[in-house]
């Protein structure tokens, strides 16, 4: 082999591991949703201290002929950053025994606490989500329905209608993302402050609307979804909840709040639906500034940690597998809000991926 050879080649083998890593990155969704699956990060966080390998077998109820197996499940993970490892101080052993530590990561796995990101794991690794993926290909070559409805025969609400098994999991993911916004609610005074009622369309179980009256008692929320989301949730004073269509009515109020919602559906369908809201939402006339508050992703918007744009670019694509859907960027959603009738926003990226968008009539 030449010298001249020596750097193309290394170049091609790195390739070779870059194809690889990527052609194999569904071990780690895998293994992931193995560890959300059997409890690991809470095992480790109830045991208060760092936690050995042989603790963590024992305390999970595994076979302890497993024990080698989990070590390397284990590896893989805290490579992967979801934990770290210490070592423990022993005198009567030569060697010294490794414990295993949460991270951030693992630490928004834990069941007990609020924001609780497993149930998200779980439906991400869910079957119904995973299918789809497999009809990416045939959808582009001209194979008519999109990937989710191949898989599945129906579109994706529609399925979760039928299928309470995954309705029951998908809600359950999106509650738990959504928890996510107290950690910074409080910090979106004005955006709340100013105004007395709000309605969440597409609102899921309610999680967000909770949230936001934790922090700003005062308002009226109302929850829009369809019936079988919302069917026998249970009320408060200032929580509704109602059954319905968003591309048939929009209940009135000041605010209306979309969260992880328009980047479901396409650019016509968006359209319609800010349209209701325009109808919806309180007029400067009636003394009041109404506005559509919407927490989605802005894509190309900041310099950004390239594994916050990967993760934007995977769900602009997860979007197109499941849903007719896609993320947008600043200049696409200023064109749906204009085509609309809105005439300004703003947008203010204080939710990690999401941005809040606040657009005015
Ligand atoms: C991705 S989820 C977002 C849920 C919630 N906003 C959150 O972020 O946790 C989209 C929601 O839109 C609801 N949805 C779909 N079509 C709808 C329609 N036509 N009218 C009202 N809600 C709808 C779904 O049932 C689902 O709860």
């Amino acid at each position: 082999m030449e010298a001249a050879d020596v750097p193309m080649s290394s170049e091609l083998f790195r390739a070779q591991a870059h194809i690889y890593k990527h052609a194999f990155s569904y071990a780690n969704s895998m293994v992931l949703g193995c560890a959300v699956q059997l409890g690991i990060p809470d095992a480790i966080h109830s045991h208060k201290q760092p936690m050995t390998l042989s603790e963590l077998v024992s305390v999970l109820k595994l076979p302890p002929a497993k024990s080698n197996e989990i070590h390397r499940l284990m590896r893989l993970l805290v490579f992967s950053g979801f934990f770290t490892t210490t070592k423990l101080r022993d005198e009567n052993s030569e060697n010294q025994e490794e414990g295993y530590v949460l991270t951030a990561s693992s630490k928004l796995l834990l069941k007990s606490e609020i924001p609780n990101l497993s149930p998200f794991v779980r439906a991400t690794v869910d079957p119904v989500m995973v299918n789809p993926w497999k009809f990416l290909g045939n959808w582009f070559l001209g194979n008519g329905k999109p990937p989710f409805e191949t898989a599945h025969g129906a579109p994706m609400w529609e399925f979760c209608d039928q299928n309470p098994r995954f309705n029951n999991v998908f809600n359950e993911a999106m509650a738990g993302d959504s928890q996510m916004m107290c950690l910074v609610v409080k910090d979106c005074k004005q955006v709340f402050e100013e105004i007395d009622s709000l309605v969440d369309v597409g609102g899921g179980t309610g999680i967000i609307a909770k949230t936001i009256l934790a922090a700003f008692p005062h308002l009226k929320c109302t929850v829009l979804d369809l019936p079988h989301v919302v069917a026998n949730m249970p009320e408060t004073e200032n929580l509704k909840y109602v059954g319905g269509d968003m591309f048939q009515s929009i209940p009135s109020a000041d605010a209306i709040l979309f969260k992880h919602v328009m980047h479901n559906w396409s650019d016509e369908n968006c359209v319609k639906i800010l349209k209701r809201c325009r109808e919806a939402v309180k007029d400067k006339n009636e003394g009041r500034k109404g506005k559509v508050l919407i927490i989605d992703i802005v894509l190309n918007r900041d310099d950004e940690e390239a594994d916050m744009t990967e993760m934007k670019l995977i769900f602009d694509v997860l979007m197109m597998v499941v849903l007719n859907g896609k993320e947008r960027t600043e200049k696409e959603w200023e064109k749906l809000f204009l085509e609309a009738g809105f005439t300004t926003y703003k947008i203010t990226p204080v939710f990690g991926l999401r941005s809040l968008i606040e657009v005015f009539p």
